[in-house]
This record gives C-alpha cells, sequence and structure tokens, in this order.
C-alpha cells in the first residue's frame, strides 16, 4: 500500500494513522531520547521540574502505545552520565520522581509481563533509587517477550570501555581467547542479547546523539522531532513508525527496486 508522506499525515485522525501501519514490518526495537523537558517548563514560565513531571505523562502514552502495537523492546533514556552535571535540586528531584514512577509502574510490568532492564552506571544513583530499580529488574526478570529497558546515568563510550575491560579480564583468567570478534564484544555490552534499536527517536529538535548506545545504532533509523518530549502522544508515535515504515533500510546494499541491468 504506497503511504502518505509525513506532511500529508497531518490531517489524518489518529485511526488513520494507525490503520496506514503495517503491522509486519514494525520495528522490533524502538530507542527514545526523551528531550524538551526544561525547554516545555519555561516556555509556560514553571520550574524545570514542572517539565520533568509532564514528560511523565508522555513516558506512560509512549509505553502503551508500544504495547499496545505488541513492540516487544523500547529502550528509554532517562538520564545521562553527563546529566549529573546539572545542579543537584534538579537530579534529586529527577530522583524522586523515577522513584514515584517506578512504583507506579511496578504492577502494569507485571500485568504486561514486562520485563524491567535498567542499563547505567546504576551504583551511583542514590542508594534508595537502586534498590527499587534492582528490585523491579530482578521481580520481571523472568519476562521475555516484552522488555522496557531504561538507560539511567548512562553514557555510550563509558559502556564501551567497560566491555572492553571485561573482556581484557576474560582474556587474562582465560575465559576468553584468539582476536575480538564483533558478536563476541557485543556479548560484554550492558544490551547483550537484545537486537539492536531499528529506531531512534529524539524530540525536541536537537540533533544529536548525547552518547546514547553508540554501539547499537550503529544501522538505526534516526527520527528527529521538534515536538518536546511533554507533549509527545500516541500520534507522534505513529507518526514515527510511518516514518520510518517509508525508509529503505539498505545497509549498504543498492537500493530496492533497482533491477539487476542497472545495478553496473
Ligand atoms: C530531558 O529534558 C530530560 C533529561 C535529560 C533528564 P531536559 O531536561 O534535557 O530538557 P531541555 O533539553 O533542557 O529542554
Ligand atoms: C539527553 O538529553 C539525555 C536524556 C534525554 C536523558 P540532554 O538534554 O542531556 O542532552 P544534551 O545535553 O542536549 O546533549
Ligand atoms: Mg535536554
Amino acid at each position: 500500500m504506497p503511504l502518505h508522506s509525513t506532511h500529508s499525515f497531518a490531517e489524518l485522525t489518529e485511526d488513520d494513522l494507525f490503520s496506514q501501519l503495517d503491522q509486519e514490518t514494525l520495528p522490533r526495537h524502538v530507542a527514545v531520547i526523551m528531550d524538551g523537558n526544561g525547554r516545555w517548563a519555561s516556555h509556560r514560565g514553571l520550574p524545570r521540574i514542572a517539565g520533568h513531571r509532564e514528560g511523565l505523562v508522555a513516558v506512560r502514552e509512549v509505553l502503551n502505545t508500544c504495547y499496545r502495537l505488541g513492540i516487544p523492546i523500547l529502550t528509554l533514556y532517562a538520564f545521562s552520565e553527563e546529566n549529573w552535571n546539572r545542579p543537584q535540586a534538579e537530579i534529586d528531584l529527577l530522583m524522586t520522581l523515577l522513584e514515584k514512577f517506578l512504583l507506579q509502574e511496578r504492577q502494569t510490568f507485571h500485568e504486561r509481563k514486562t520485563r524491567f532492564f535498567p542499563i547505567g552506571l546504576l551504583h551511583k544513583l542514590p542508594a534508595s533509587t537502586q534498590e527499587l530499580v534492582h528490585t523491579i529488574a530482578q521481580e520481571t526478570e523472568h519476562f521475555t517477550d516484552r522488555t522496557v529497558v531504561v538507560a539511567l546515568s548512562y553514557g555510550g563510550r563509558s559502556e564501551i570501555i567497560d566491555a572492553a575491560n571485561r573482556l581484557i579480564d576474560d582474556m587474562q583468567c582465560g575465559k576468553a581467547s584468539g582476536r575480538v570478534q564483533e558478536a563476541q564484544f557485543e556479548r560484554y555490552l550492558s544490551t547483550a542479547g537484545f537486537p539492536d534499536p531499528d529506531l531512534l527517536i529524539r524530540t525536541s529538535g536537537e540533533a544529536r546523539i548525547s552518547n546514547f548506545l553508540l554501539w547499537q545504532i550503529a544501522y538505526t533509523e534516526i527520527y528527529f522531532t521538534k515536538t518536546l518530549w511533554p507533549d509527545f502522544r500516541r500520534r507522534d508515535v505513529l507518526l514515527a513508525l510511518l516514518d520510518y515504515q517509508k525508509r529503505d533500510r539498505r545497509f549498504g546494499r543498492l537500493p530496492h527496486g533497482v533491477s539487476p541491468q542497472n545495478r553496473l
């Protein structure tokens, strides 16, 4: 079925957008850089934390939409390693909000048989946050069909360095040997066992990666939207998915539809 351009989607209702989706080619793994909470708040003359609080509405909406669509893996960038450089008061409020959110969502993870899988330098989180994060991760670790990965105190570079160091340790004690292979190295990353994201969404108009999943996004389709994270809704998820479904994922090969005669 020919798809509309993103521009003409603007006129369509959510139900129309939904019906345009090809259920067969939905991404298996969607990752999101949830950005723009502070700007959302400052546009309204509110403190930044009001934007973070409203951002949780968007998180729920994306969780629900991906669940209904049957997208098995959703990875949310909630707090970067670099975010530790923010004022302590903002960090404290963010951690409190995160704990509240996890307590509220805990039951839903169980009901939806969803694994909660935190990644990042979790030992840097406040003790109460660490405890809750580890508890919910343990409680849900037996769920295999659906996973919500939450990147907390996460940095892509340190993840790669950490993987390299653990591989060196294993080589030194004889658990690993030979020259390093990609598939072997991936097993040392925090996302080991998960497929790479098919689609990465970044909100707020910034067109950068901000140290997120550097290894894993080598061939991910990237969707940048100006929408600020607290305004991001089901409709925005559908628009991102429709845009993704228009892309030709070539992985270095020739475009689809190029006839063999035209290949040379
Ligand atoms: C994203 O929103 C949330 C976190 C990084 C924790 P920001 O807080 O970065 O909002 P802006 O980018 O300043 O608008
Ligand atoms: C990226 O947003 C991190 C998260 C969304 C958690 P930032 O707001 O921290 O990124 P920069 O500083 O604009 O690159
Ligand atoms: Mg930001």
